[in-house]
């Protein structure tokens, strides 16, 4: 029996399996989560239309031929603002449908590992399937390495020293309550850059912090950009990048 069957585990039937799959690099997959990926009958995934799926094109090393695939495809993504009713009334939808077809394997009794960038508990998709699933099914979720860990870690910063406050903040914030909340906080992470880039370097500026803000892209995958925000001009970032400011804390 090799080490990641005897540490990693079996999956049952007809459980849900939320695996976490780290943010990029295969290799930060925890045991438990590359062991499920080879035993659950079926893989699942969220995908954007015509392309691979992130979390599906980080465990593609692990994968082999002729497994049961379900991809679950947005039917939008980033063509109508999310504050849009038109976009939250088919993305509702789109949950329901997706929960349906996930919930008709479970009762077959196959086991359905649904694969989640990050960890799933952390603004994942995989969360919307859990709260309308977990009072029908057994739930198992794997947490995994978030993204901003890997980010952090890439920059070769340590993120919090000694009583340090961490604040987490979406880019989607307007402009006011990010320079306050980042005025208001040791460290920082912003999340979700996107079309947002811009915004957020001025509140950096507006918050005296641009000479510790790093702009991390695509954090341990395929072309991965490490860089000051102070030299990024885009306005515009990928879908995965965000901005780290390393906490200035007690260091003994
Ligand atoms: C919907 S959230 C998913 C977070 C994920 N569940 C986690 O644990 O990190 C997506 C956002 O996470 C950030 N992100 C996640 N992984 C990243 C990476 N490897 N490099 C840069 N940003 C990343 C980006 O800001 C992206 O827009």
């Amino acid at each position: 029996m090799s080490v990641l069957d005897a540490l990693g585990g079996t999956a049952a039937a007809g459980t849900l399996y939320g695996i976490g799959v780290g943010p990029g690099d295969v290799r930060y997959l925890t045991l438990r989560a590359a062991a499920l990926i080879g035993k659950v009958d079926v893989i699942a995934y969220f995908a954007k239309r015509g392309l691979v799926g992130n979390a599906r094109g980080i465990v593609a090393p692990l994968m082999s031929p002729g497994r049961h695939e379900l991809r679950l495809e947005y039917p939008v993504t980033d063509e109508i603002p999310a504050a849009d009713p038109a976009y939250q009334g088919q993305i509702r939808d789109f949950y329901e449908t997706s929960a349906s077809a996930i919930s008709a394997h479970l009762a077959a009794g196959r086991s359905v590992g649904l694969l989640s960038e990050g960890d799933p508990f952390f603004y994942g998709s995989f969360m919307h399937m859990w709260r309308r699933l977990e009072s029908r099914h057994p739930v198992e979720v794997v947490p995994g390495v978030t993204g901003m860990s890997g980010c952090w870690t890439r920059a070769n910063q340590p993120i919090t020293w000694g009583d340090d406050i961490l604040t987490v903040l979406p880019a989607t914030l307007d402009a006011e309550s990010l320079a306050e909340r980042l005025a208001a906080t040791d460290a920082a992470v912003v999340m979700k850059l996107g079309r947002n880039l811009a915004k957020v370097r001025g509140a950096i500026e507006r918050a005296g912090l641009m000479s510790r803000a790093i702009y991390v892209e695509r954090g341990t995958m395929e072309n991965e950009r490490v860089v000051p925000l102070a030299e990024v001009v885009d306005d515009r970032g990928p879908y995965f990048s965000m901005v780290i400011v390393p906490g200035n804390g007690r260091r003994l």
